[in-house]
């Protein structure tokens, strides 16, 4: 999820610091807001604050589980899924939060939503909080302390592709075509990216730390989501019961958090919420989350030149890495 600022040129209201940080960085124009380069991360300026920020204030819990998804690669999904998983034993399936109320609200975006870093910190423990940040950018106490670490990345070309109708919708007036956005997308000049640091990142962190981490990808839950919904509840250390597995609550949690269910529930299919936070008016737009939910949609919409391109960029990046798309 992003948010689209309304004045541009008020997106950071702190002035002094960050205003002077500002200057100093790299920066380039082409998607809907500039983006500036920040320790290695395309990230907009009104994000900037907070992710400068979240080393500070985001004081982490060795109970503490973060989401940790790259844009458009199912971190949605996973909120709720997790959020489900982890509160199974409050909400009945018939009463369930998410029937109300959109997974955006009910798990905080650190360094996102305006307030979320705010909210973030009044929550009980165990804290379920959720970033696009790299890992690089999170406080190191959250690797000290073992946090619990779910992170999710997509096939490039379906990532790509879901940004791009994404960008459209959520900035009707932007200029920027495909051809010019993939450009900018192969070279790393993307929201929060570099796509393949971030997913080097966590990916060799999972490979590490397995027991702390846990890397996934948007096609595994597509292809079988009861088995990775078995395999979250078994890394967060609350595992279905005998019971729970016969009663069907596995399937139950798969069918609430689904497509068809989330993409039907009023508060996600609203077209336009405004938010203000520090002077700048943001608007998200839930339903924009919401697309296809489907794997492999790129074939549809990209000529085979730019799947060849982006066949050998990956194959580059991922070399001797063990992860493939
Ligand atoms: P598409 O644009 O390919 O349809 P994010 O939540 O990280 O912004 O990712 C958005 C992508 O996840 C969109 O992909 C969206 O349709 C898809 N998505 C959202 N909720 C989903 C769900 N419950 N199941 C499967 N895909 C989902």
């Amino acid at each position: 999820m992003e948010s689209s600022e309304t004045r541009p040129s008020e997106a950071v209201s702190s002035k002094t610091h960050t205003e002077n940080l500002i200057a100093t960085l790299p920066t380039r124009e082409g998607w809907s807001t500039p983006l500036l380069l920040y320790n290695n991360c395309w990230i907009r300026p009104h994000c900037l604050n907070d992710a400068m920020a979240v080393q500070d204030k985001l004081k982490p819990s060795p109970d503490d589980i973060i989401l940790a998804a790259h844009p458009k690669c199912g971190t949605t999904w996973l909120k709720a899924l997790l959020f489900t998983v982890l509160n199974r034993s409050r909400y009945t399936f018939a009463d369930h939060p998410l029937l109300t109320v959109g997974p955006h609200q009910l798990v905080p975006f650190v360094a996102l939503l305006p307030g979320d870093l705010d909210r973030a910190e009044m929550l009980p423990s165990p804290r379920l909080l959720s970033t696009h940040l790299p890992l690089p950018l999170l406080p190191p106490a959250v690797s000290t302390l073992g946090c619990r670490i779910v992170c999710v990345c997509r096939e490039p070309k379906d990532a790509f592709l879901s940004r791009w109708h994404f960008e459209k919708k959520l900035h009707q007036g932007i200029s920027l075509g495909m051809d010019e956005a993939f450009a900018m997308f192969s070279e790393g000049c993307t929201p929060y990216d570099p796509f393949w640091d971030r997913y080097l990142e966590y990916w060799k962190e999972s490979l590490a730390r397995p027991r702390e981490v846990m890397f996934l990808r948007y096609e595994e839950i597509m292809s079988d989501t009861p088995k990775v919904i078995r395999k979250l509840a078994s890394f967060l250390g609350v595992p279905f019961t005998r019971e729970e597995e016969s009663g069907g609550v596995v399937e139950q949690v798969a069918d609430l958090c689904g497509f068809t269910s989330l993409s039907s529930v009023d508060p996600n299919r609203a077209d336009r919420v405004e938010v203000e936070h520090a002077g700048v008016k943001l608007v998200v737009n839930p339903s924009s989350l919401f697309r296809k939910g489907e794997v492999g949609d790129w074939v549809n919409h990209m000529s085979k030149d730019m799947a060849a391109r982006m066949g050998q960029l990956v194959a580059e990046k991922f070399k001797g890495s063990g992860l493939t798309f």
